[in-house]
């Protein structure tokens, strides 16, 4: 299929835009009622004891958001690890484990080799894709589909968030198998799915304010992102993704990480960028905010309105996101951290749809 910017001036926007449709097509499609339904013969999760998540890159970062949600809700152990590390570890994989390969291209060289190195030895093989006739896809015994539709920019924006969509409603599916969630609580997690486009299509709202706060950030030569919980592959995330398109030096550290090294390098010239929804452990994220604002450190807080009220008047710079049911907040926040990535570069002037050295799909090792 041809697809244009439809009035956008970079695909990237354009792709950010359509979370809400994206997300909401991606939910219709599995949902049936209040039963989650998986194509094919499906997955048994009374038969699963373990999974292991392989991905590269943003799809990692969906693969380290998932491990919360399956380990959380399913309480099933979680293992992630990067495509090319695994491979070549060659580690052992155990009966009853389910192995689970994120891949928008499903053509991914090294995602492809650890599929490859699982079969015969996993009892079930995953994968989460977007281009479904992909030879990821082919090789599984069961592909769930993303339906994010043609993503054009090198940079993953809507890929990202259908990929957590979907494996959100596993994570879902697989607490019910088990019997890890009462009916009551499926039912609230399966609204706050059902509510997440709208929150989405406000989040997107925020797109102005984060223009004119890009263009201070445009001026960072280093950036830190910070994340508790959900939050921290979401900080990860983002920090890539503006590390990608800007070229900014990005980092990001799971929050309480913050006093075993990079508090050293807090200054006046260092924006930190905190994602902190006011969840069960905003009180914790507030607490390592002011340790960096003690040290002169700028703090861009992106949270909803309680949280923000809450942390004060000391902050830097504030990007204010809807309120939402905790589960769902990484696919909320993933729409900031992608605005905030695409106005910096923009700011700068960069190629946003291809930036240099990068590849939409890599191939090749
Ligand atoms: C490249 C792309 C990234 C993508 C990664 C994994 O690095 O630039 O956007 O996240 O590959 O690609 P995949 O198609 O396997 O999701």
């Amino acid at each position: 299929a041809r697809v244009d910017k439809a009035g956008h001036k970079h695909f990237m926007s354009k792709e950010i835009a359509e979370q809400p449709a994206v997300v909401a097509r991606a939910i219709e499609h599995y949902l049936q009622g209040s039963d989650i339904v998986l194509p094919g013969d499906g997955i048994d999760f009374t038969k699963i004891d373990r999974l292991t998540l392989v991905a590269c890159g943003t799809a990692f970062y969906a693969c380290l958001t998932a491990k919360y949600w399956f380990e959380q809700l399913a309480r099933i152990p979680v293992e992630v690890d990067i495509a090319s590390e695994f491979r070549y570890r060659e580690p052992p994989i155990p009966n009853r484990t389910m192995a689970l390969f994120v891949s928008q291209s499903g053509e991914t060289a090294d995602t492809l080799a650890a599929l490859r190195y699982c079969k015969e030895k996993a009892d079930k093989i995953v994968s989460v894709v977007n281009v479904t006739t992909s030879s990821i896809a082919r090789e599984s015994d069961v592909t769930l589909p993303i339906f994010a539709g043609v993503e054009v920019g090198v940079a993953s924006t809507k890929a990202f968030t259908c990929q957590l969509t979907v494996l959100l409603l596993l994570a879902l599916k697989a607490a019910k198998a088990r019997g890890a969630q009462s009916d009551a609580e499926l039912a609230t997690h399966l609204s706050a799915l059902q509510n997440l486009p709208g929150a989405i299509n406000v989040a997107l709202g925020a797109g102005d304010s984060i223009r004119r706060t890009a263009r201070k950030l445009s001026e960072a030569r280093d950036v830190l992102f910070l994340g508790r919980g959900l939050m921290y592959p979401l900080a990860l995330e983002g920090a890539l993704k503006l590390k990608e398109i800007s070229y900014i030096h990005a980092e990001a550290y799971a929050s309480g990480e913050l006093k075993h090294g990079p508090i050293a390098l807090i200054d006046k010239n260092v924006p930190v960028i905190v994602m902190a929804p006011r969840d069960s452990l905003f009180d914790k994220t507030v607490s390592n905010m002011q340790e960096v604002m003690a040290r002169k450190g700028k703090v861009l807080l992106m949270s909803d309105s309680q949280g923000l009220k809450e942390a004060g008047d000391d902050v830097w710079e504030e990007i204010e996101m809807p309120a939402a049911p905790e589960i769902v907040t990484p696919i909320l926040y993933a729409v900031p951290a992608q605005l905030l990535a695409y106005h910096t570069a923009v700011a700068k002037g960069t190629d946003v749809d291809q930036p240099r050295n990068l590849a939409k799909s890599v191939t090749v090792e």
